[in-house]
C-alpha cells in the first residue's frame, strides 16, 4: 500500500537493495581524491540566484530554462544549486582560501537540482561527486583530474567509458573564434529559436543534436583552428601528460558543454549504454569564472561526475552491484529474560566491531532462525532460559548448523575471533 503522496515527478527514492550500488558509486569517485589530497568542501543546497546566472551564464539553459529559483519569505531570490562550480569558488573566496597556498584541491558529493524533462538518466534531482582545482593554470592539474575520474571509473569496474577532451581556447582567443561562427551561422537557414542561438550563445548551436543542422555545421569554422598559441601549448601539454598515462581519448573538437564558465581544457566522460542521456561526468577549465561572480583571478579546472547514471552505466554493463554488507551474527533471544540479555549481547558485540543483528517481537524459535537466515548471518546466537540459567549462550553456525555453548562472558572475544 502506498500513501497519497509519491516522490515529485524526475526525482526518486534510494532504497535497498539499489541504494547500496549508489553508496559504492559515491565511495568510489571519493576514493581517489582523498588519496590525491583533495579536502573535502561542503556549501548550501541553495545561493543567491544571481551566483548561477553571473556563474553558469545568463544565457544557458541551466540558467534560463532549469533553475529552481523561489524568493524567500525575507524577499530574496534563491536558487537550488544546479552545479557545485559556482558554489565551491564562491565558498573557496569567501574564507579567503585564495589567499592561502594555492592550489587549493577540494571535493564534494551532494544533490543538484535542474528543472528538466525527466527521462532515462535525466533527473531533477540527481547526485554528484566533484572535484575543483584552485589558484593554477599547470595543465598537470588538468591531467590529473581526468586520471582521477578514470580511477574511479576503473574501481567500479566499468569498462565502456569514453573520454573526449577539446579545448575552448581562453577568454582572450575566443571571441574572434565566436564572430567567425556566428559568421558562418548567419549564411545558414536556420529557425528563429536557433537564429537567437546564434546570437546570444554560437558555440551551443554546435552541440544541436538535429541531424539536418549537423550535417550543415560540418564545414562550420572549429575553435581547435582559432585557439592562440598559448591555447595550443596547454592543450598540447595536457594530451601529452594524458598519453605519458596510458590514456586514451577521443580528440573532440565539437565539444561544447552547457555551461559557459569553460576555457581551455573540456572533457565528457560518456558510456554508450545509457541512450540520449550518455554523460556520466564532465568539467573542464574555468579560468574566468572567479572574475564573473565578482572574485579576483583565480584559474581554475575540475569536473563532476553523476552518481546518477554512473549506476545506470553500472547496470547497462551487467556489473554486479554492490550488495548491503550485512551482520555477521544474529540473536535469536526465547523469552522475556532472553531478550533483555541478548539486547545487551548484541550492543556489546556491535562496539567490538562485530556486525549483529537480534530477532525483534518477541519472535519463536522458527520464526526468529527465519530472519537470521535472511540476515546473511554466520552465525546465530540462540539464547534460551536454560543458557540463561547456565549462563552460556547456543553459537550456531549457520551454514554448516554446527552448535555448540559458550559462556555468556567469553561470547563476544569467541565471536571476534571466529570471525577474523
Ligand atoms: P555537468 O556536465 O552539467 O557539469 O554535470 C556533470 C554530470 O552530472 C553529467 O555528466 C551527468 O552525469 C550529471 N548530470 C547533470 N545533469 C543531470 C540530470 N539532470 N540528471 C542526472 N544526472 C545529471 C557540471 O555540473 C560542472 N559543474 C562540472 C564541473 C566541475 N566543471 C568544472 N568543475
Amino acid at each position: 500500500m502506498s500513501s497519497a503522496f509519491r516522490a515529485p515527478r524526475g526525482t526518486f527514492d534510494l532504497v535497498p537493495p539499489r541504494s547500496e550500488a549508489f553508496l559504492a558509486v559515491r565511495e568510489a569517485m571519493a576514493a581517489p581524491l582523498r588519496l590525491a589530497g583533495y579536502g573535502y568542501v561542503e556549501t548550501p543546497t541553495f545561493e543567491d540566484t544571481g551566483l548561477f546566472v553571473r556563474g553558469v551564464g545568463e544565457s544557458t539553459d541551466v540558467v534560463t530554462k532549469e533553475m529552481y529559483t523561489f524568493t524567500t519569505r525575507g524577499g530574496d531570490s534563491v536558487t537550488l544549486r544546479p552545479e557545485g562550480t559556482a558554489s565551491v569558488l564562491r565558498a573557496a573566496l569567501e574564507h579567503g582560501l585564495d589567499r592561502g597556498p594555492l592550489p587549493v584541491k577540494l571535493w564534494y558529493s551532494g544533490s543538484f537540482y535542474r528543472y528538466e524533462r525527466p527521462q532515462k538518466g535525466r533527473f531533477r534531482h540527481f547526485s554528484q561527486v566533484g572535484a575543483e582545482v584552485l589558484g593554477t593554470e599547470d595543465p598537470a592539474a588538468d591531467a590529473e583530474t581526468v586520471l582521477l575520474a578514470l580511477d574511479a571509473y576503473r574501481a567500479l569496474g566499468l569498462s565502456q567509458v569514453r573520454l573526449l577532451v577539446n579545448s575552448l581556447g581562453s577568454v582572450e582567443s575566443r571571441p574572434a573564434y565566436r564572430a567567425a561562427l556566428q559568421d558562418y551561422l548567419r549564411r545558414l537557414h536556420l529557425d528563429a529559436e536557433t537564429r537567437r542561438r546564434v546570437d546570444v550563445n554560437p558555440l551551443r548551436v554546435l552541440d544541436d543534436k538535429r541531424p539536418d543542422l549537423q550535417e550543415a555545421l560540418t564545414e562550420a569554422p572549429l575553435m581547435a583552428d582559432h585557439l592562440s598559441a598559448a591555447d595550443r601549448s596547454h592543450h598540447d601539454a595536457v594530451r601529452e601528460l594524458l598519453a605519458d598515462a596510458g590514456v586514451v581519448w577521443e580528440d573532440a573538437p565539437r565539444l561544447v558543454r552547457g555551461l559557459d564558465y569553460y576555457t581551455r581544457t573540456t572533457f565528457e566522460f560518456v558510456h554508450d549504454g545509457l541512450g540520449a542521456q550518455s554523460a556520466v561526468g564532465g568539467g573542464g577549465r574555468y579560468d574566468g569564472l572567479s572574475e564573473s561572480i565578482g572574485g579576483p583571478r583565480l584559474p581554475g579546472v575540475g569536473w563532476a561526475l553523476g552518481v546518477d547514471r554512473t549506476v545506470l552505466a553500472l547496470e547497462a554493463e551487467g556489473s554486479p552491484l554492490p550488495a548491503r554488507p550485512g551482520v555477521d551474527v544474529f540473536a535469536v533471544p526465547l523469552g522475556a529474560p532472553a531478550r533483555r540479555r541478548a539486547f545487551g549481547l548484541v550492543a556489546g558485540l556491535r562496539q567490538a566491531g562485530v556486525g549483529a543483528d537480534l530477532a525483534l517481537d518477541g519472535r519463536g524459535l522458527k520464526g526468529a532462525m527465519k530472519a537470521a537466515d535472511r540476515s546473511g548471518a554466520r552465525y546465530a546466537l540462540v539464547l534460551g532460559e536454560r543458557d540463561l540459567a547456565a549462563d552460556v549462550v547456543q553459537v550456531k553456525d549457520l551454514s554448516t548448523g554446527e552448535q555448540s555453548a559458550v559462556p555468556l562472558a567469553d561470547v563476544v572475544p569467541h565471536l571476534q575471533e571466529r570471525l577474523t
